[in-house]
């Protein structure tokens, strides 16, 4: 089965085209982005209305790219997999509408994708992983841990009580000066930074222990900035220190979750699955409890439509598909 997955939720305008034959077993055709950073950047963070502006413009072109990268046309699409949502509801639009759009014009069978699900699952691209696993799903907008149970059965067990790791990161980066996003460059200059150097206070969630709040450490740097020592300390010791921090507080839940619903895997994904001394740290961590950590790779840990393709592929092997009738939902639950 070819399914072209399309993906709009926020600032990404994405389209793919994956193989499959199983549920899990996919090949990559094709997976194309039109990326916006270059837009956001001088807002500091993402502006909803230019964010569905520009997929309109890029969303036709990039699943052209995607059926060109796999040598397909729309007649040899089996299914078309559409987020439609959680995410900002002008930009779930224009995919959707995307996708509805072919879905009519040719009768090819469609599935709305949870976008969350698609980050879930985003690693069985790469990996075969046993469920149960446990899934720590950490980007801009999201910080959480999920048991993935089986295919269309995920249980939410921790969430971020305030903002996301991904956010904190692109916060504190506005804050030191680094531009947006921040999390690439924080990750990059704690490689030359004393992780010990500033005293970041790490904090818990009262009888919550596998939540986690991230508000704290964004004020404690802004008023660190502010004090003397802020004056003094270079960029990279502070950036360090921060990034210890963050990385501290999304361990311990992580392990804890894992041993709580018995899983052997931890599946790392979303855009802050990319920081090197997360990856190294949760590895380290797991390996002396005998446990597996597997991370895509980049290109599919940020928003991609190779997983949401991936999310789709299950109900449309299954013979399932949606009617025209479903609508964006930006607070779609999994
Ligand atoms: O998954 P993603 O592309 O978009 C959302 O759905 O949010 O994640 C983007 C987030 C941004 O907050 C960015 O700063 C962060 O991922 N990020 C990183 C790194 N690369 C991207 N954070 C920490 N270290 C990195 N290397
Ligand atoms: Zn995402």
């Amino acid at each position: 089965m070819l399914i072209l997955g399309i993906e709009s939720s926020c600032d990404d305008a994405a389209a793919a085209v994956i193989e499959t034959a199983r549920p899990g077993a996919v090949t990559v055709l094709a997976s194309a982005v039109a990326n916006q950073d270059d837009i956001h950047r001088a807002y500091g963070g993402i502006v909803p209305e230019l964010a569905s502006r520009n997929h309109v413009i890029t969303i036709l072109p990039v699943v052209n790219r995607a059926l060109d990268g796999a040598g397909a046309s729309l007649q040899n699409i089996d299914g078309i997999a559409v987020t439609r949502g959680p995410g900002l509801v002008g930009s779930l639009l224009v995919g959707l509408m995307c996708a509805k759009g072919i879905a009519q014009a040719t009768d090819i069978p469609m599935v709305g994708v949870n976008h969350i699900e698609g980050h879930l699952l985003a690693p069985l691209i790469e990996h075969e992983i046993a469920m149960p696993y446990l899934a720590l799903v950490v980007s801009g907008g999201h910080t959480a841990l999920f048991a993935v149970e089986e295919y269309g059965r995920y249980r939410r067990i921790g969430t971020t009580r305030d903002d996301a790791a991904g956010e904190a990161f692109d916060k504190v980066a506005k804050l030191m000066g680094l531009g947006y996003p921040g999390g690439k460059v924080i990750d990059e200059m704690s490689k030359r930074g004393n992780r010990r150097k500033v005293k970041i206070p790490r904090a818990r969630v009262k009888g919550a222990p596998l939540d986690f709040s991230f508000s704290g450490v964004k004020t404690a740097v802004a008023t660190f900035l502010r004090s003397e020592g802020g004056q003094e300390t270079a960029q990279e010791d502070l950036a360090a220190s921060f990034q210890e921090a963050i990385v501290d507080m999304l361990i311990a839940p992580t392990l804890k979750a894992a041993r709580e619903i018995g899983a052997s895997t931890i599946a790392l994904t979303g855009g802050v699955a990319a920081n090197s001394r997360l990856r190294e740290c949760l590895s380290a961590s797991a390996a002396d409890e005998g446990l597996r950590v597997v991370a895509p790779a980049f290109k599919y840990c940020t928003d991609n439509a190779a997983m949401i393709a991936l999310a789709g592929s299950w109900r449309l092997l299954r013979g399932e598909r949606d009617d025209l009738t479903i609508d964006a939902a930006a607070s779609l639950p999994l």
